[in-house]
C-alpha cells in the first residue's frame, strides 16, 4: 500500500498515532506508522529529554510532535504571569470546585504539596503561544522530528516558515471544512480532519461527514488524514475510502502495554461502551471528549458555572484533577477518550494493534473489490 503522505515520511503503514507517551510513539514509528508525541504536559526542558529518548528508540524512523496553538486565547493573557492570570478566575468558580470535591469526599493535599504543585504548574503553563514556541525551539534540535502538528488553531506564519526552512512538515488538526481551508491557505502541508467522535478537543461534525468535505475543500495537493473513531482495519479502510491518505488515531493506543495509562484508567476504559463519553468544556474551556464521570457530569448540570476560557479553566481545575487521580476517587475519575473506546476490551501491544489494523484493512479492501466483481 502506498499513499503520497506515506511517501512524504517513508512510512510502511498509513497510521498516524497521537500519544502523550513516548513508548507508544516510538513503537508506532518502529512498526512503520508515524508516532506523534503530545507535548501539552511537558515544559521545554522535559520535552528535550523526551525527544532525546525518542531519537534512540525509533530505529531511525521519523516521529511527529503535537503542539497546541490556541486560536481564541484572549490577547490580554499572553504576557501575564500565572499569579496574574489567577486573578481572572472568579471566586464562584473556585467555590464550585471546592464544594464538588467535598461532596465526593476527595481528600486534600497537604499545604506544602498543594503549594509545590502550584509552583510546578507555574513553570509549565503550557497552553499559550509563548510556551508552544519554546517547545518548538526544542523540536528543531531533533532531526527525526519530521512533523509538527498544530491543534486548536493555525500556527503563526513564522512558525510554518521556520519549520519549512528546516524541512519539517506542518500538520493542522481541524474539525470543520472552513478551518481546513484556512490552514491550507496558511501553508500547512497536511490536514487532520477530526470528527466529533474523537477523544480530546473536537468539533461537531462526524468523521463520516467531515472527511470527504475536507478532502473536497483542500483539493488533491494537501493530504488529509481521517481522525475520530478509528480503531480497527475496517475503519482505516473507511477513512481511505472517504478520500483520506492515512488515519490519525488516539484512543486505540490507550489500551496498549506501552501506554502509561494507569491500571485504574485502563479498567475504566475496558468497561466503557461507545456511549460512555461526553463532549465537555470542563477540562480546558474548549469542548473535548472524555470518559463520563461524576466530575464531568457536574459541569453540565443546571446551576454549574460557565467554564472559563483557556488557560483559566485548566488552572482552576489542575489541583482538583490531581487530587481525584492521586486518591483514585473512582466515580470522579475521567480521561480523554473517544467513542471508539467501546472496542477496547483488553491490553494489547502497539505492534499487535498495527498488525491487526493492516490485516483487517487488507481483507476489507479485498472484500469490497469482490463486491464489484460480483
Ligand atoms: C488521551 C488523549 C489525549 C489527547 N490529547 C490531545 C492533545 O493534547 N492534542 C491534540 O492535538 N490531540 C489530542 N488528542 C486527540 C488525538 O490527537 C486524536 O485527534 C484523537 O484521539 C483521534 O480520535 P480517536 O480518539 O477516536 O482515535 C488526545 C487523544 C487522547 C486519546
Amino acid at each position: 500500500m502506498r499513499t503520497p503522505v506515506m511517501e512524504m515520511f517513508g512510512l510502511e503503514a498509513p497510521i498516524f498515532a497521537f500519544s502523550h507517551c513516548r513508548d507508544v510513539v516510538a513503537a508506532v514509528s518502529r512498526a512503520g506508522g508515524m508516532g506523534t508525541l503530545g507535548t501539552s504536559h511537558f515544559t521545554a526542558d522535559q520535552l528535550e529529554l523526551e525527544l532525546t529518548w525518542l531519537d534512540t528508540h525509533t530505529d531511525g524512523k521519523p516521529y511527529g510532535v503535537d503542539v497546541l496553538f490556541p486560536s481564541k486565547q484572549p490577547k490580554e493573557y499572553e504576557n501575564l504571569t500565572v499569579e496574574q492570570l489567577g486573578e481572572y478566575i472568579p471566586k464562584g468558580h473556585r467555590d464550585f470546585v471546592r464544594d464538588l470535591l467535598a461532596k465526593y469526599k476527595v481528600p486534600e493535599f497537604s499545604k506544602e504539596k498543594s503549594e509545590a504543585m502550584m509552583r510546578e504548574y507555574m513553570t509549565e503553563l503550557t497552553r499559550t503561544h509563548r510556551e508552544a514556541e519554546r517547545r518548538l525551539e526544542v523540536v528543531y534540535r531533533h532531526p527525526l522530528a519530521r512533523m509538527i502538528v498544530s491543534a486548536l488553531g493555525i500556527p503563526p506564519a513564522h512558525v510554518i516558515e521556520q519549520a519549512h526552512s528546516k524541512g519539517i512538515k506542518v500538520c493542522g488538526l481541524i474539525g470543520h471544512p472552513k478551518h481546513a481551508r484556512k490552514q491550507a491557505d496558511a501553508g500547512v502541508d497536511i490536514i487532520v480532519a477530526q470528527g466529533w467522535e474523537a477523544a480530546g478537543h473536537t468539533g461537531e461534525i462526524s468523521t463520516m461527514v467531515l472527511v470527504p468535505d475536507v478532502v473536497d475543500e483542500v483539493g488533491p495537493d494537501v493530504p488529509v488524514l481521517a481522525a475520530g473513531g478509528i480503531g480497527c482495519g475496517r475503519q482505516v479502510a473507511a477513512g481511505l475510502a472517504l478520500g483520506a491518505q492515512g488515519v490519525w488515531t488516539g484512543t486505540v493506543w490507550l489500551a496498549t502495554t506501552e501506554s502509561e495509562t494507569s491500571p485504574e484508567i485502563k479498567k475504566k476504559l475496558f468497561a466503557a461502551t461507545a456511549s460512555d463519553t461526553l463532549r465537555s468544556r470542563c477540562g480546558t474551556g474548549k469542548p473535548a471528549r472524555r470518559l463520563s464521570s461524576a466530575w464531568v457530569r457536574a459541569w453540565e448540570e443546571p446551576g454549574a458555572p460557565k467554564t472559563l476560557p483557556m488557560p483559566l479553566q485548566s488552572m482552576l481545575i489542575n489541583e482538583a484533577q490531581e487530587r481525584i487521580w492521586h486518591f483514585n476517587v473512582e466515580e470522579m475519575v475521567s480521561y480523554p477518550a473517544g467513542q471508539v473506546v467501546g472496542r477496547l476490551k483488553e491490553e494489547t501491544t502497539v505492534k499487535q494493534v498495527v498488525y491487526e489494523m493492516l490485516d483487517e484493512f487488507t481483507t476489507t479492501v479485498e472484500r469490497l473489490g469482490g463486491l464489484i466483481e460480483a
